[in-house]
């Protein structure tokens, strides 16, 4: 019987989140004060050696992200931190319920990865509608400024930081991280083009570490318990837990803390108690919208950044939802062609008309059952070339349902 494992939900339950003393009470800010007393080159060599991949969806090196910041342009004055919590990708909300029960988890692990790479501003840009988020950091914040966590000379060292809340206001493309420099600029939500990157060139030009909320949630258990002991928890090409968020056809939808490497019939069948009302699985689509639709014959593979990449799947934010039998793949993927013709900034051409014209496309496939899987092939086409041609990230993301369909739904679609 498959069961969770709490790391960065170590304290979910356990403390009231409001309590700053409650989490002192659990060990909490004790790896920051050891931190600071440490060679910052040691952190990031203890992040570097846990080999955590990170959680925003691609699974970038979270140790050689802090390498790299921490060695980008050594006489610059000004280095940032980012902790990026816009969580806008449909079907996620595990950073939401870390920040809603262990916001002091994530403002240490702010903090410790704000000493390692040496910036002295971290910013958290949060999705504006998580109001209780919001006013749980805020407080966070207050608190921790009162003793003496965050500000100047943390634990007597030479380590000052002020931490700052800003918010999302509604764009999807403000959670990619260049587009969010943007936005935190006071800039429309454009993206930049990449290289450079953040690492290099940032927040107002500056070395800037952007990261996920999840991502940093775990540095203080990396730091505190050691890499040796955090790598060997999952699987080798991706360790650790990673925090999965279940909707849709299953009888016990939410979210669940498990070792990497765990299968999606057990997350599936296992934690989220099975198909609801005994309906078949028909698909599941993993990742959100910029997500790929699976079928049975991968509910088996171990998941990890990338074991399911050979099944052509993406693991993304850990989003999975899940559509029985009386689901139509056809109406999901209706709306996430949707989803990304409105969330299309406009600011580059191939992406703008791209996106418009596979809605076109879906409109005309509904209107023409019969020329469905000639239309699905134009799609993917079209998607490729949208993909190759695009400024940003966002228009590589339609290829990836797309494909996925090719794969395994043509005939359903
Ligand atoms: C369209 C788009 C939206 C994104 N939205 C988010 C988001 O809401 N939260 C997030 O952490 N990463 C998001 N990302 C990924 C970020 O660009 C970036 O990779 C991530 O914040 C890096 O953190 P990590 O290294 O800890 O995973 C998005 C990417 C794209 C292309």
């Amino acid at each position: 019987m498959i069961s969770e494992k709490r790391i960065t939900l170590k304290n979910l339950g356990k403390i009231n989140p409001e309590s700053i003393d409650d989490y002192i009470n659990e060990g909490g800010y004790k790896v920051l004060e050891s931190a600071v007393n440490r060679n910052h080159i040691e952190i990031i060599d203890e992040m570097l050696n846990s080999s955590l991949r990170g959680r925003g969806g691609a699974g970038f090196s979270a140790g050689l992200k802090e390498k790299f910041t921490s060695e980008s342009c050594l006489r610059c004055e000004q280095k940032y931190l980012i902790c990026n919590a816009d969580e806008g990708e449909p079907g996620t909300f595990k950073d939401r319920i870390i920040m809603e029960n262990d916001p002091h988890l994530l403002l240490e692990g702010i903090l410790i990865a704000a000493y390692a790479i040496g910036a002295n501003k971290a910013f958290i840009y949060i999705r504006g509608e998580y109001y209780k988020s919001i006013e749980l950091l805020e407080k966070a914040i207050k608190d921790a400024k009162e003793k003496g966590f965050i500000g100047k000379n943390i634990f007597e060292s030479f380590f000052s930081i002020d931490v700052e809340i800003r918010l999302g206001a509604g764009s999807y493309l403000c959670g990619e991280e260049l587009t969010l420099l943007e936005s935190l600029e006071g800039k429309r939500g454009y993206p930049r083009i990449k290289p450079p990157f953040p690492a290099e060139k940032g927040l107002l030009g500056f070395p800037t570490l952007v990261n996920n909320v999840e991502t940093l949630a775990t540095v203080p258990t990396i730091v505190g318990m050691g890499a040796e002991w955090y790598s060997k928890i999952g699987t080798e090409e991706s360790p650790g837990t990673k925090i999965f968020t279940i909707s849709g056809d299953v009888t016990n939808p939410g979210f669940f803390e498990v070792e990497m490497g765990t299968t999606l019939r057990e997350l599936i069948y296992g934690l989220a108690g099975g198909m609801k009302n005994g309906k078949k699985l028909k698909a599941v689509l993993l990742g959100g919208a910029a997500g790929t639709f699976i079928d049975e014959s991968v509910l088996d593979i171990p998941t990890g950044f990338d074991s399911l990449k050979e099944k052509g799947a993406v693991l993304g934010s850990g989003a999975i939802m899940v559509m029985g039998e009386d689901k139509s793949i056809f109406d999901v993927t209706y709306s996430i062609m949707d989803f990304f013709k409105h969330e299309s900034c406009g600011k580059c051409v191939p992406c703008r008309i791209g996106t418009a014209h596979l809605v076109n496309l879906m409109k005309k496939a509904k209107e023409n059952p019969s020329e469905k899987k000639a239309i699905l092939e134009e799609m993917l086409s079209e998607s490729e070339y949208i993909a190759k041609t695009s400024l940003c990230p966002l228009g590589q993301s339609p290829i990836l349902p797309i494909r996925s369909l090719v794969r395994y739904f043509k005939d359903q679609f």
